[in-house]
């Protein structure tokens, strides 16, 4: 059995025993959240928790079959399915479209919790389908691949779920067409995350955002992403704190999310340095410098919904610095 990460080059650190016939790959792809509040489409971080599994095998039937080993009642039609149609599309790059492949999907990212839940089964797919199948493909190519899948999902590309789960940490997508994808450093910090059990689709919450933007909006906006990503680069908590601003698209989407308003106060005033609607939502996420803060960030957010009699899940965790992890076996 091997470990090796996403954004290892298969080819040079494999002896040829271990490279010459690979049969079956496992993936461990990490939930991801995108926007980091002010950066809309552009920034996104990989966490621990929670994370989906899957398998690749090679088969000798043709084609791509797809098994799900969870509850969720997603297609197993490869063309309706988001991981299906992502490796369909490096398949067909890599002319290696009639190769018997099985892939069997265990999600525990539940679809519509907006932490990256279709990005975590497309990057997956193409980062095992590249390990299985030997080819030497870039993390652009594969998040490139992977974007089909996004496509899917809520009916436009966008990377800032697919690049964190790819390259890990936090990534910052300056430009999809063509790509160009920055791995920013990954602040030492502690990760709330709280998820009401309400869907909110992608497309949906995408087709409330305004079209056009006032200019004083854009210029705050714009002061917040240039103050966060100083911020990473300096590990300035504070100023990470305070640009976790957003004027342009919280307010329209933050309707959509019971207990919105009071779950952002309340985790302020235990300690977090900021934080908002992770994704297109529901999920709501916090950033603190130290565990404890964390955990209480997390006993705030379960009393708020408690109150409301809403069921709700809550993670504590870390950024993810690794992204996908593979197994070949
Ligand atoms: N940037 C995307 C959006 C992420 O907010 O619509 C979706 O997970």
């Amino acid at each position: 059995m091997l470990f090796i990460n996403s954004h290892t080059k298969i080819f040079s650190p494999l002896s040829n025993e271990q490279s010459g016939d690979i049969q079956s790959v496992l993936v461990r792809t990490p939930a991801t959240v995108a926007n980091m509040v002010c950066g809309f489409d552009i920034l996104g971080f990989a966490v621990e928790e929670p994370y989906d599994t899957m398998q690749l095998n090679k088969t000798n039937q043709k084609g791509l079959t797809i098994i799900h080993e969870d509850n969720y009642g997603l297609s197993c039609d490869p063309s309706q399915n988001v991981a299906g149609v992502a490796l369909l599309s490096l398949l067909e790059e890599a002319n290696l479209k009639n190769t018997g492949l099985e892939l069997r999907i265990h999600k525990q990212i539940k679809p519509g919790s907006g932490v990256g839940s279709s990005a975590a089964s497309a990057a997956g797919a193409v980062v095992a389908a590249n390990v299985l199948l030997q080819r030497n493909y870039q993390n652009d190519d594969l998040v490139r691949f992977a974007m089909n899948g996004e496509k899917l999902a809520s009916g436009v590309k966008h990377a800032d779920n697919i690049a964190p789960c790819i390259y890990g940490g936090v990534t910052l997508i300056r430009s999809i067409f063509p790509l160009d994808i920055i791995s920013l450093p990954s602040p030492d910090l502690f990760v709330t995350i709280v998820h009401p059990q309400i869907e909110v689709r992608t497309s949906d919450a995408r087709s409330i955002l305004k079209q056009n933007v006032q200019l004083r909006d854009a210029i705050r906006q714009w002061g917040n992403i240039g103050g966060l990503v100083a911020g990473l680069m300096k590990s300035d908590h504070a100023l990470i704190g305070r640009s976790l601003e957003d004027v342009l698209i919280e307010p329209v989407r933050s309707i959509l999310i019971p207990g919105f308003d009071a779950v952002k106060k309340k985790s302020k005033e235990a300690g977090a340095l900021g934080g908002g609607i992770s994704g297109s939502g529901p999920s709501i996420f916090m950033l603190s410098s130290e565990y404890q803060t964390a955990l209480h960030v997390e006993q705030e957010m379960k009393a708020i919904y408690s109150a409301m009699s809403l069921d709700h899940h809550t993670y504590v965790t870390r950024i993810c610095s690794k992204g996908i992890r593979v197994t070949i076996q």
